[in-house]
């Protein structure tokens, strides 16, 4: 709570020296204490410059997924207000669910550097290098049916497509239900679990995973990285993944606020502004059965419905659907 404190007054005061005095009278602690502080500050990665009278200068922020730095102008109120972060740790969808069952609020985020049990979507493992990747896990409390939470799972890759466009400028598109890709390839991918009863929902978990600098060589076959992606077509910016994180979440929370007061119709519109799907022709493989056809619409549950060579229209509310032409 102190570094933050400590860290806050230096930010407010980026471009100029804080003195020793001063800081101890803002954070009201002794100066042996504030030297604590800063010395566990840089070893978190902040560049923190300590001059002879004239005090502290905060010079270089790490851009490293902790609480601190993800609140810190966050324009979300319910969003990363509870926020927990590890270094390493199975998977964050699996700590927020333990979380959720002990009480978490809606909200609550966990994210970590780096995942030794990824999971993704059918069993599939999501790999999760260290420091080169967003993993993160929103508790929600929604008050829908179980059946209508794929409107969550939509309503995600709305929020992190979108974001993904904003800070990185890349004309990603949303794959049914909820990848993220460029031109194919896949950047992110969404995995929504539950814990419910019959007819109502306890909580949700919306895991989310970015490569953001995940080399290709560790990642499966048609994956990629924002980085990559970024340097095939020229250009040379870092991606924090401070920034996206935050951007992820505000942009989540304000599609969450408009299904709570509009209802599913406004997010269907924006998922359909993000994808070059419907009226591609898609191979769809479920659990007893393949077919293929065109990508006809979105039903008003969040289903996709193809339309057969038949002209039969099929309902697929899970499944890998992969566009062939
Ligand atoms: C998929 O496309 O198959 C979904 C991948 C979801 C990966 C994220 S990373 C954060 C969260 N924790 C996990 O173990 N999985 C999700």
């Amino acid at each position: 709570m102190l570094d933050e404190k400590i860290l806050n007054i230096l930010r407010h005061n980026k471009d100029s020296h804080v003195s020793g005095e001063e800081l101890c009278k803002l954070a009201d602690i002794s100066r042996a204490a504030i030297w604590k502080h800063v010395e566990k500050l840089r070893e978190e990665g902040y560049e923190i410059e300590a001059t002879p009278h004239l005090g502290y200068k905060l010079i270089a922020i790490p851009d490293i997924l902790i609480p601190s730095e993800i609140k810190w102008k966050l324009k979300a109120k319910i969003f990363g207000k509870e926020i927990i972060s590890y270094k390493k740790v199975d998977s964050t969808n699996d700590a927020a669910y333990e979380l959720a069952e002990k009480g978490a609020g809606e909200g609550a985020v966990i994210l970590a550097e780096e995942q030794t049990k990824g999971r993704g979507r059918y069993g599939r493992r999501w790999i999760s290098p260290p420091k080169s990747g967003i993993y993160m896990s929103c508790i929600l409390r929604p008050h829908i049916a179980p059946n209508e939470i794929p409107r969550i799972t939509l309503l995600a890759a709305v929020a992190v497509t979108k974001a993904i466009r904003e800070i990185t400028g890349l004309e990603a598109l949303i794959k049914w239900p909820n990848d993220t890709m460029i031109e194919g390839r896949k950047l992110c991918g969404i995995l929504t679990e539950m814990k419910a009863e019959q007819d109502s929902v306890d909580f949700v978990v919306v895991g989310i995973g970015v490569n953001v600098s995940t080399p290709a060589k560790n990642l499966p076959k048609g994956a990629s990285s924002l980085k990559d992606e970024l340097r095939r077509r020229g250009v040379k910016i870092a991606v924090s993944r401070t920034e996206l994180a935050k951007r992820i979440l505000e942009m989540f929370e304000e599609y969450y606020d408009i299904l709570g007061k509009k209802g599913f119709e406004p997010i269907i519109d924006a998922w359909k502004d993000l994808t070059a799907m419907l009226g591609a022709r898609v191979k769809v493989t479920l659990p007893n059965r393949n077919f293929e056809g065109q990508a006809h619409d979105i039903n008003p549950d969040g289903a996709l419905v193809v339309r057969l060579d038949s002209g039969v229209l099929e309902k697929v509310s899970s499944g890998d659907v992969v566009v062939i032409r």
